[in-house]
């Protein structure tokens, strides 16, 4: 199966991969202006932010580090528990860092919320976030998001880092996820 074959299981493509380039290369852009000098920490969240972190990090023309955490939030469900768990820590110290938060999506804002409060309480400088897509019909708490690549419908997506039950992390583009697939 290769991953022309696993497009038929999208009801409709979002964003192709150069539009998804394009909207990275933008927030880059931001970022260099309002990093400069500082070489900032990048945590990008496991799984999802793979591919954003991949090419956010090498869009960017400024000195930065990367490090990685995993939560979870999702079983193998499409609903958000609201319970978050730390699955792999920082290997950073993050005292006095101006921290890059780099996420895939935020919906309910879950998420985003418990580690911005997480992250802020290590000492961190600053903590700041990057989101490559954001569901805005679905938050249920404000986080201020100081970077926002896409606002997407209230839809499941997959692709480019998302994931529905571990599968289409590998396709380029993002694309709804047809209700054939997990109904
Ligand atoms: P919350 O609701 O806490 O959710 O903001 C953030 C995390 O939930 C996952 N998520 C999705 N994953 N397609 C996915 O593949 C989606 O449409 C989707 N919506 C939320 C994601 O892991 C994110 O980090
Ligand atoms: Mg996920």
């Amino acid at each position: 199966m290769d991953t022309s074959d696993i497009e038929g299981d999208l009801s409709s493509i979002l964003y192709t991969e150069e539009q998804i380039h394009q909207k990275i290369a933008e927030v880059a852009r931001l970022v260099e202006r309002d990093y400069a000098g500082r070489d900032p920490l990048l945590v990008g969240v496991l799984k999802g932010a793979v591919m954003v972190m991949a090419d956010f990090a090498r869009e960017l023309r400024i000195p930065a580090t990367m490090d990685w955490m995993a939560v979870s939030s999702y079983g193998s469900g499409t609903k958000s528990s609201g319970v978050v768990r730390i699955l792999k820590d920082l290997d950073s110290d993050l005292h006095g860092r101006d921290v890059i938060i780099v996420e895939d999506i935020i919906d309910s804002g879950l998420t985003l919320s418990w580690l911005l409060g997480n992250l802020r309480g290590r000492g961190a400088a600053s903590v700041e976030i990057f989101a490559l897509l954001r569901k805005p019909e679905a938050a249920t708490v404000e986080v201020d998001v100081k970077y926002a690549g896409f606002e997407i419908p209230n839809e499941f997506v997959v692709g480019y880092g998302l994931d529905y039950d571990e599968r289409y992390r590998n396709l380029r583009a993002i694309g709804i996820l047809a209700p054939h697939v997990y109904s």
